[in-house]
């Protein structure tokens, strides 16, 4: 079969973030698949065919790059940050598996891209630069017990963790009730980081002790960092900077 699938990160927002190997892919591709806001990233161009969609049509999105790419075409499945950090490219392993035999044959990539964990990290200092864990703070795909669960358990690991999908408007309690629940677990002023919209004009960053975090902090385009118990600020004539040591 000619046609290919890669599924590519288009990182954190800012252009110079997205790497050569995505690039490339997007040159070389005839169709672009994704959510709306991704795909409206990608310039048009002729014999390039754009399909954006819904947020909540992830399986059908991926069977659809699938399809096209078995008809020959060079398909490229969007998604921002990185595709294997709850992104697409589960969704399209996910269709992989429950589809078509012949679709095994297709020559399908994961290209990574910039996570928004790490560019948020980078920009404050070295939040993660010991041991950490990531978690996905949305209840639509698992039960919120199970969240709060994974949040003590990773604070009595003393854990540094970074937060996707902190709060939307669809679900405005969950974020006050997961800073409840690390107030309980840490019982310390450790320092949170809100990174709002990181390498993009609307960029902002704030970092508070854990005992002054506010829920409406954060909203969708908001990265949520909590130190361990070792993280710490060193303040410089050029604002704050948030650091884990590397050593415990
Ligand atoms: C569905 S997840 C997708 C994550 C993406 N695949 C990645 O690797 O960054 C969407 C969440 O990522 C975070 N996010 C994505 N882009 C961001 C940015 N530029 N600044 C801050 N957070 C961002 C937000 O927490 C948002 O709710």
């Amino acid at each position: 079969m000619s046609g290919w699938v890669a599924i590519a990160g288009l990182g954190p927002g800012d252009e110079a973030l997205v790497t050569p190997e995505v690039r490339a892919a997007l040159d070389a591709a005839t169709d672009v698949v994704g959510y709306i806001p991704y795909v409206a990233r990608v310039a048009p161009r002729d014999g390039l065919t754009l399909h954006a969609s819904d947020n909540r049509v992830e399986l059908d999105r991926a069977a659809h790059a699938l399809e096209m790419a078995a008809a020959g075409k060079r398909v490229v499945v969007v998604s921002s940050g990185d595709p294997g950090v709850f992104a697409m490219a589960s969704a399209v392993f996910e269709a992989l598996e429950a589809g078509p035999e012949i679709w095994r044959a297709l020559d399908i990539r994961v290209l990574p891209g910039i996570t928004a964990m790490l560019a948020a990290a980078a920009k404050a200092g070295a939040p993660l630069g010991h041991d950490f864990c990531a978690i996905n703070l949305s209840d639509n795909l698992k039960p919120w017990a199970l969240i709060e669960k994974r949040l003590r358990l990773a604070a009595e690991a003393d854990f540094a963790m970074a937060f996707y999908n902190p709060r939307s408007k669809s679900r405005p309690e969950g974020f006050a009730r997961a800073l409840e629940v690390l107030r309980d677990a840490c019982a310390d002023a450790r320092p949170v980081l809100f990174a709002r919209a990181v390498s993009t004009p609307q960029e902002d960053l704030c970092i508070v002790p854990l005992t002054e975090a506010r829920p409406e902090m954060a909203d969708m385009r908001t990265m949520v960092i909590i130190g361990s118990s070792l993280t710490r600020v060193i303040d410089t004539p050029r604002g704050p900077v948030l650091y884990t040591p590397r050593s415990a």
